[in-house]
């Protein structure tokens, strides 16, 4: 491989996916983004033009997505809309770039016969109970809940049928929530590190005792490349890091780090149809493919995450007040 296409290369993990292959490999990068109000120039803009390229551009037109995929020899489709508040606010947006846009790249990567990897989300198997032990396999049945997790579990669908129909080469992955810079201030740990640097109260959803599987966006981008090399065409790899934590643990560990009390949050109504608790079991990627994820500790990695906010200032805060204006419309 030496040209990789990846689509969502300007957001949050596409962009550390991005860097994680100009250090790790000598490909040459496209990417191809339409720089939603998630997208960050910033993220890629320094590193070396003659190793990467940013084409602007739509994923559910196939005029672009295209002669892009015919100069390609590979795709990494990280595109989507990504964030679950906004499908319950407008699905309009995630049925047209998650679904429409992940059927356009099938399409463009069958006519050319190019290698695919589609990053999908541990969302597609719905939740799991408190009290439940088990965690999410590759055997999990799909039961997603929102229309973010529903178009997510769609084309993933789709790919899965692409693959046995047509024969594509391609693999999926579903992880885990990840955390780390660039990530956009209306996600959970960014909207509550950016409330405390602004000295308004962290909003936890509900009872806050919904639990998420942290993992580190770097750990999420070296699985990633991990199974673009290695993975077994038409397989799909859970990818997590072991970091259950519930969201008041995570918001009081937050109040900690930044020097406040630990109980100086509010509790907020609750998001519509919440799921309660992700877990993702990740033996078969570890096991076949060798994976082990770099961040085991979640305190040093948040603290590190606060430090980037707190030094970033300039890249959020001209997104923050819109950001906090929709959620006091919903009284979150
Ligand atoms: P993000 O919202 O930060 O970034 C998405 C990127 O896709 C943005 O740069 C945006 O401009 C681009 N994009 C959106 N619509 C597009 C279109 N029609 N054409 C071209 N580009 C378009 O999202 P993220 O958190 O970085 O997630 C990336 C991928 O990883 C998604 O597929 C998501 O489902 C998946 N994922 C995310 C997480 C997580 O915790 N954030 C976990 C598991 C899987
Ligand atoms: O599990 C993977 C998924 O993780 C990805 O597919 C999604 O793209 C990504 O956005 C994330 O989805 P979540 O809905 O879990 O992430 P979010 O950051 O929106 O919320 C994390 C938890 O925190 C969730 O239980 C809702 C809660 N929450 C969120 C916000 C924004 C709060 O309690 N308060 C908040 O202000």
């Amino acid at each position: 491989m030496h040209r990789i296409l990846v689509t969502g290369g300007a957001g949050f993990i596409g962009s550390n996916f991005v860097h994680h292959l100009v250090r790790q490999t000598d490909h040459h990068v496209t990417v191809l983004d339409k720089m939603t109000y998630a997208a960050s120039r910033e993220a890629i803009d320094e590193l070396p033009a003659d190793r990467v390229e940013l084409v602007v551009g739509d994923i559910a037109e196939a005029e672009t997505v295209n002669p892009l995929v015919a100069r390609a020899d590979a795709v990494v489709h990280f595109a989507a809309e990504s964030h679950n508040d906004n499908s319950l606010h407008d699905p309009s947006p995630f049925i047209r770039t998650n679904l429409i846009g992940t059927f356009t790249i099938l399409e463009a990567v069958r006519q050319h016969g190019t290698r695919l990897h589609h990053v999908s989300t541990d969302e597609v198997y719905g939740d799991l109970d408190l009290a439940d032990p088990k965690r999410f396999t590759e055997d999990t049945p799909y039961n997603p809940s929102s229309p973010y997790s529903a178009s997510k579990a769609g084309s993933d669908h789709l790919v899965r049928a692409w693959v046995r129909s047509f024969g594509l080469r391609a693999t999926v992955s579903n992880c885990s929530n990840n955390y780390g810079p660039w990530q956009h201030i209306e996600k959970f740990i960014p909207r509550q590190i950016t409330n405390v640097l602004d000295g308004i109260r962290p909003r936890v959803y509900g009872d806050g005792l919904n639990v998420r599987d942290w993992i580190h966006a770097d750990d999420h981008s070296s699985a990633v490349l991990r199974i673009l090399e290695q993975g077994e065409i038409g397989e799909t790899y859970l990818i997590g890091a072991d970091g259950e934590k519930n969201n008041l643990e995570v918001v009081r560990l937050i109040l900690k780090l930044m020097g406040r009390p630990e109980d100086a949050y509010d509790q907020v109504s609750d998001r519509a149809g919440h799921d309660r608790r992700y877990a993702i079991e990740s033996g078969k990627l570890r096991h076949e493919l060798g994976w082990t994820p770099q961040f085991q500790d979640f305190e040093q990695g948040l603290a590190e995450v606060i430090e980037w906010y707190r030094s970033r200032e300039d890249w959020w805060r001209p997104h923050k007040d819109a950001t906090e204006q929709k959620y006091a419309a919903k009284g979150q």
